[in-house]
């Protein structure tokens, strides 16, 4: 299988660490041109130019916050607009709630939360979706987490938040299908980037117990024994996007050694 994203833009959301930056290192090797999304100029520029040495496509990168959507329509309109661009791919990405219990959760938290996630993603898909339906292509991924198919202890607000989410991309793929513009969903797992760090430092801290045993403990629960490097996640992404997935539409694929105990 070789991917080919010649002449593909792809907007990469959280693109500065982890599974995006996994991804749009896999997508820039493949021939595509992005645009990257973070809240820090510096990282993003970093980025921008470790990607240019990869290959030399077209790297643009846009500082934009996650939690501020209506801000982030307006910069992102303006964006595409002063640089003619038009999106092919979007990956819907950025970093995960605060875990904690839900019962406990305030609901600004909440709000929080569903601003990030699904009011950001469905902002962004006010602005491409139009272009994306009068070129009659479009791939939108967004990545979520296995709490889709079973929620995880000590991660309530974002359990409530990855179903919603969930339910707004089936429901896209149900109205934009005969557009040729498909929506699925990537659901990794335990997966070695700095989010997964942060919660091994809380749930360690809890429990008064030290970090690696509580990585060795997460490992152990997955059948095959190993926590996921971003890359692996990132190439179910990739594949979503490529056009051997064509015909794929309105799933949730899970990156997670098997972890999840659903069919
Ligand atoms: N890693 C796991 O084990 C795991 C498991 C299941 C689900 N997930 C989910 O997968 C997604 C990506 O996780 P990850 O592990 O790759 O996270 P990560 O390593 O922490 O990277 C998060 C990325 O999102 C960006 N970001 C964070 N907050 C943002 C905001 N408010 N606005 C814009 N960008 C923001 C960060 O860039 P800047 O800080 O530069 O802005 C960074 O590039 C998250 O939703 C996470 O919860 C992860």
């Amino acid at each position: 299988m070789n991917f080919d994203f010649t002449n593909r833009k792809v907007l990469v959301g959280g693109a500065t660490d982890g599974i995006g930056w996994s991804s749009a290192k896999l997508f820039a090797a493949n021939g595509a041109e992005l645009i990257l999304l973070g809240r820090n100029d510096k990282k993003l520029a970093k980025r921008a130019s470790e990607l240019s040495s990869i290959r030399s496509n077209k790297i643009r990168t846009l500082n934009i916050d996650f939690t501020k959507p209506e801000e982030l329509e307006d910069k992102l309109s303006q964006f595409l607009l002063s640089q003619r661009l038009d999106i092919d791919v979007v990956v819907n990405n950025t970093g995960g709630p605060p875990s904690g219990r839900l019962d406990i959760a305030s609901t600004s938290e909440l709000i929080s939360a569903f601003n990030m996630h699904l009011i950001s993603y469905h902002k962004i898909l006010g602005v491409v979706s139009k272009g994306m339906k009068e070129r009659s292509f479009g791939r939108i991924i967004n990545v979520i987490s296995t709490s889709v198919k079973q929620p995880l202890n000590g991660l309530g607000v974002s359990n409530t938040v990855r179903g919603a989410v969930a339910n707004w991309a089936k429901t896209l793929s149900n109205e934009l299908g005969e557009y040729n513009i498909t929506v699925n969903n990537v659901l990794p797992g335990a997966t070695n980037t700095g989010r997964l760090n942060e919660i091994i430092r809380n749930k360690a801290q809890k429990q008064a117990i030290g970090e690696q045993l509580v990585k060795d403990g997460m490992a152990s629960e997955v059948p095959m024994k190993r926590i996921a490097e971003p890359e692996e996640v990132a190439y179910a992404i990739l594949f979503l996007a490529s056009e051997y997935a064509n015909y794929i539409n309105g799933i949730n694929l899970p990156v997670d050694g098997g972890r999840t105990k659903s069919l």
